[in-house]
């Protein structure tokens, strides 16, 4: 046991130790962990900077259990940014939603922020509707609240290069923190520019004849009380089968989790999140490129050997010891476009000095637009960016730590009702394949993953994938005789699916169902018409009461799923003005805003009122909760 005076003191300690010290704690609300990220960054600069402040990186979630105590907690804080996503739909990120429900509705009474000095990052994409709208209300809310905006709010696009907002709205914010944080006596802090330090874990090689325990290790996963991003459960592929018929030049798989025995709950209308692996080839050109062998077998650590953390803001290390192989598959992002922070570390270890001095220009200001047409614009995967600097050689513990970002899980809607198929959780996927700017061909990671999968129908050895169920409220109404309407091109149809497998159960209990639309697109009957049997049974069943399909490329002239509700207009309207629910499911950018436009447009039409009239009508529907999107 360390003694007390030893450690490094609590930071309520220090505040309490020394009364000229400052409290600054960096909120963040992260999905992809880019937030999560730059919130890390932002306390390091700050404590490198000014010798005053106690900086903490507080996760929104963890921060407080209840909305009381988010509010009494709050109140006592000075000096605060958020680093903030919006994602989806205009949504918070899940680490952020509990926050965010409370905050944005808590307006009763006087203004109780007064105390606070704060400013507000926000991460998004500019191509969605909703771009940043979860950073932009939580900026307008503090200010309304009291607390004093000390830089205005910044608009992340991750459609650009973010890191580039990111650098660029921190660096408004050094002269207002030299204001507040700077000693009176210490020289100013303009003087040194701050550069952060390459991260690096702790790398121990270990005797590969020591026997590994990675299966094991993916079995020990499972047994938790209760699942998630986190603490993912390990299941077996039962089924996988491919949707498409042998005419169609793509590729849409149906896949089955198996559930049996783990204990995982989901409802009609949730997500499953999905860690899939890296195909072998990139595995293999990772490992070359490295110059490592792949059955080298490692672990990384984020402490020293006496067990005092690494500087830095690490992240958590994966499980080891495990092959380099096995890391390649399961830990890294191999694919997406380097980060510029990346490329510093790249940079650094090139033994060819040309080599890193084009890397350094990358990542640098003056290449700006370089970086973002030759890495982002060209879509250069990482393993492109290491092929082209030969002479980069990163060790494993900064490739792993600066490097590779951690592969995520993938989200997908799930196909199925849980009271259709109990001990099954399906998805509809997409194959994501086709040729990027340079020439690559790019394959998504996890339909990738579902395609090549083996089930465990057809072998014993079958795929297995560490997954987690993500609730959602795209749910269908608790009274089962409100109408329906759902629109779900493409693999937009998979919530859907699980919603007819719900109605169908229903009706066989001899629940009376209400009338329901079911609108799907897709390119030619003889392709990609995915589940046809099935939807035309369930519309002789009566479990819709009318399947209604846009072919887009049957015809001389594109059909899509808002041209077939325009037919429908009249019919759509009868069903929403009797209480009706429609639902959304597909593609955000081109589908969902098309058909948003169209709804607009019936219900202009329909109810004979103005264009803003007719908004407020929609915007009425989507705060009542009888508009939803489930879109990506
Ligand atoms: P397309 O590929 O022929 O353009 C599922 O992907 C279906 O959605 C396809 O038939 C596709 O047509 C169609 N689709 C593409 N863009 C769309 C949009 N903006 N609105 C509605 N459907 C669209």
């Amino acid at each position: 046991v360390v003694p007390k005076a030893m450690q490094p003191l609590e930071e309520e300690d220090e505040l309490d130790a020394d009364p000229s010290k400052v409290k600054v704690t960096v909120f963040f609300g992260t999905q992809t962990g880019t937030a999560e990220g730059f919130a890390k960054a932002l306390a390091e600069e700050i404590k490198a900077r000014y010798e005053k402040a106690v900086v903490k990186v507080v996760d929104l979630d963890d921060y407080a259990t209840d909305d009381e105590q988010y509010k009494e907690k709050l109140k006592k804080e000075a000096l605060a940014f958020f680093m903030v996503a919006t994602y989806g739909d205009g949504e918070p990120t899940d680490n952020a939603a509990r926050f965010y429900k409370w905050f944005s509705e808590e307006k009763e009474g006087d203004p109780w922020l007064q105390q606070l000095s704060y400013g507000v990052f926000g991460l998004g994409n500019r191509q969605y509707e909703h771009f940043n709208k979860i950073g932009k209300v939580i900026d307008d809310q503090l200010c309304e609240q009291g607390a004093k905006r000390l830089i205005p709010f910044g608009l992340g696009d991750d459609d650009q290069c973010i890191e580039d907002d990111f650098s660029a709205w921190r660096d408004q914010l050094w002269p207002e923190l030299d204001n507040i944080l700077r000693d009176e006596e210490s020289t100013p802090a303009v003087a040194t520019p701050y550069t952060a330090a390459i991260l690096e874990y702790r790398v121990v090689i270990h005797d590969s004849s020591a026997g590994l325990h990675e299966n094991k290790q993916l079995n020990m996963m499972n047994g938790n009380a209760s699942y998630d991003i986190q603490h993912p459960c390990v299941v077996n592929v039962a089924v996988q089968r491919e949707l498409h018929t042998p005419e169609s030049d793509r590729s849409c798989i149906h896949l089955e989790f198996d559930l049996a025995g783990t204990g995982i709950k989901y409802e009609t209308g949730d997500h499953v999140g999905v860690y899939a692996e890296n195909c072998e080839e990139n595995v293999e050109e990772a490992a070359r490129l490295l110059g490592q062998p792949l059955d080298l077998t490692f672990s990384i650590h984020a402490d020293n050997e006496d067990g005092t953390p690494l500087g830095g803001s690490l992240p958590p290390p994966f499980p080891g010891p495990c092959t380099l192989r096995t890391a390649l598959s399961r830990y890294a992002d191999l694919l997406n476009p380097p980060k510029k922070t990346a490329l510093v570390a790249l940079a650094a270890h090139s033994s060819e000095p040309s080599e890193a001095e084009r890397l350094r220009f990358l990542s640098s200001q003056q290449g700006k637009d370089d970086y973002s047409q030759w890495v982002v614009g060209s879509q250069r995967s990482l393993l492109e960016v290491l092929a082209e600097f030969p002479s980069a050689k990163p060790p494993l513990g900064v490739f792993f730590a600066a490097i590779a970002p951690r592969l995520l899980p993938r989200y997908y809607s799930i196909s199925s009702s849980p009271r259709f198929v109990p001990n099954r959780v399906h998805v509809t996927s997409a194959l994501v394949y086709g040729p990027t700017p340079t020439g690559r061909i790019h394959k998504g990671v996890c339909s990738t993953w579902m395609k090549n999968a083996v089930p465990l129908e057809s072998s014993h050895e079958s795929s297995q994938a560490p997954v987690f169920i993500r609730t959602s409220n795209f749910k269908l109404p608790a009274d089962p005789s409100v109408p329906i309407v759902m629109i779900g091109p493409g693999t937009g149809l998979a919530p859907f699916r699980g919603f007819l497998q719900e109605r169908y159960v229903l009706k066989e209990e001899g629940a009376q169902l209400g009338p329901a639309l079911l609108f799907f697109g897709c390119r030619n009957r003889r392709m990609d018409f995915i589940y046809e049997d099935e939807l035309t049974k369930y519309e002789d069943e009566g479990v819709i009461s009318e399947l209604i399909v846009a072919f887009s490329r049957e015809g001389p002239q594109k059909e899509y799923v808002q041209h077939k509700m325009m037919e429908k207009a009249a019919q759509i309207w009868e069903m929403l003005s009797q209480e009706g629910y429609l639902y959304v499911c597909g593609d955000a950018k081109g589908m969902a805003r098309d058909v948003h436009r169209s709804l607009h447009t019936i219900v202009q039409e329909q109810e004979k009122v103005s264009s803003s009239e007719a908004e407020a009508v929609v915007k009425k529907l989507q705060m009542n909760g009888r508009y939803l999107r489930d879109v990506w």
